[in-house]
């Protein structure tokens, strides 16, 4: 495994860092606990030191596996990621999404920061994830009836109080990003980004690298199209959100089985899997930090962390890319 420092502090991210959504079960047609504990356990035996998680992730599931997970750890070998501001249990602030079209689960999901419900948040997540601190602390979207002042002063406190290290956000744009550094220092933002999803790469990054804020890439197998084993119809379990997303409408796998057609031969020459040719790729390209990678058993979790043994030359990377000009999705 390979490590990096977000922005200018002592805190390092290994670079692929396990993101425990799926974990959690929640809008993936449900996980087995005893999988997820395993990919995890798995992981940080191959290195993979870092774990991004969020109460919303099965509503409070992903913070507990994580916490199992982790038992018996040194706590300072370990790097915990997670996350406030979606409430489940509070109809308050902006009103997100009722989950029943996408897990089957009848919950109404609100994005709230406000600043009691951040530090009751803060103190259900130590518990559930059993520690009393947390690297990286990030508000999960951002909440449009909350000033961000009051917010970052909220995690301000936290950190004053040894209860968080660092402060985060997740799906900033770059002027919310500017706001919140009135009040606090971020060291990342935590945004979309896969090779068939470069939408940060015109304002975001710019921002970023000028800044000196870490990204951290997530979904970057676009949760699992580009491992290539979601094909042209294919049909999801019950559950799964990913029916109505539109990287998985029928015309655009098509597109996409094409170019990853394009991406098999160099996958084959290097001894890597398309899903491990993809980390790479997206570790290469300017401005981002780690990856955030999904798994959901230890033989999708080892697969991923060993990515990192392999790497790409510049040359393979720019192949990589112009194959790309030439796919093109439709919305
Ligand atoms: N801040 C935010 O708003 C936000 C939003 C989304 C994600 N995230 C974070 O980013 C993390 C990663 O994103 P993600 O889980 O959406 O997507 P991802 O990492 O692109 O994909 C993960 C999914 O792909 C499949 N997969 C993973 N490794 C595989 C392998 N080696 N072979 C075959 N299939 C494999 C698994 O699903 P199947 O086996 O079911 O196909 C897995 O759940 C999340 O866990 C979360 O921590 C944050």
């Amino acid at each position: 495994m390979k490590y990096r420092k977000l922005a200018n502090t002592d805190l390092l991210l290994s670079e692929v860092t396990f993101g425990a959504w799926a974990a959690g079960g929640w809008m993936w047609g449900g996980t087995e606990r005893k999988d997820a504990i395993d990919a995890i356990r798995v992981s940080y035996s191959l290195g993979v030191t870092s774990i991004d998680t969020a109460p919303i992730y099965g509503q409070g599931t992903s913070e507990e596996i994580v916490g199992e997970a982790i038992k018996g750890l040194q706590r300072d070998r370990v790097q915990i990621l997670t996350k406030y501001g979606m409430r489940w249990d509070l109809k308050k602030g902006d009103f997100a999404f009722n989950s029943k079209k996408n897990s089957g689960e009848n919950i109404d999901i609100y994005k709230y920061a406000g600043k009691e419900s951040i530090i009751k948040e803060c103190e259900d997540s130590l518990k559930r994830l059993g520690t009393d601190y947390i690297d990286l602390y990030q508000i999960h979207w951002p909440d449009s009836t909350t000033p961000i002042e009051e917010s970052m002063e909220a995690v301000s406190r936290l950190i004053e109080q040894g209860k968080v290290r660092y402060a985060g956000v997740c799906n900033y744009d770059a002027a919310q990003m500017a706001e919140a550094e009135k009040y606090i220092t971020l060291v990342s933002d935590q945004v979309p980004y896969s090779m068939v999803n470069r939408g940060i790469e015109a304002e975001l990054i710019p921002h970023c690298l000028e800044n000196n804020k870490s990204i951290l890439a997530y979904s970057p197998l676009e949760r699992g199209l580009l491992t290539g084993k979601i094909r042209p119809g294919h049909l999801f379990a019950p559950g799964d959100h990913r029916k109505d997303v539109k990287f998985f409408k029928e015309e655009n796998l098509r597109r996409t089985d094409e170019f990853l057609d394009l991406l098999k031969p160099l996958a084959a020459e290097k001894h890597l899997t398309l899903g491990q040719l993809v980390i790479l790729w997206t570790l290469q390209q300017p401005g981002i930090t780690i990856t955030l990678v999904g798994a959901r058993n230890s033989e999708q979790a080892i697969e991923n962390a060993k990515a990192i043994d392999s790497s790409l030359s510049k040359e393979e990377i720019a192949t990589i890319t112009d194959y790309l000009e030439q796919l093109e999705l439709t919305v």
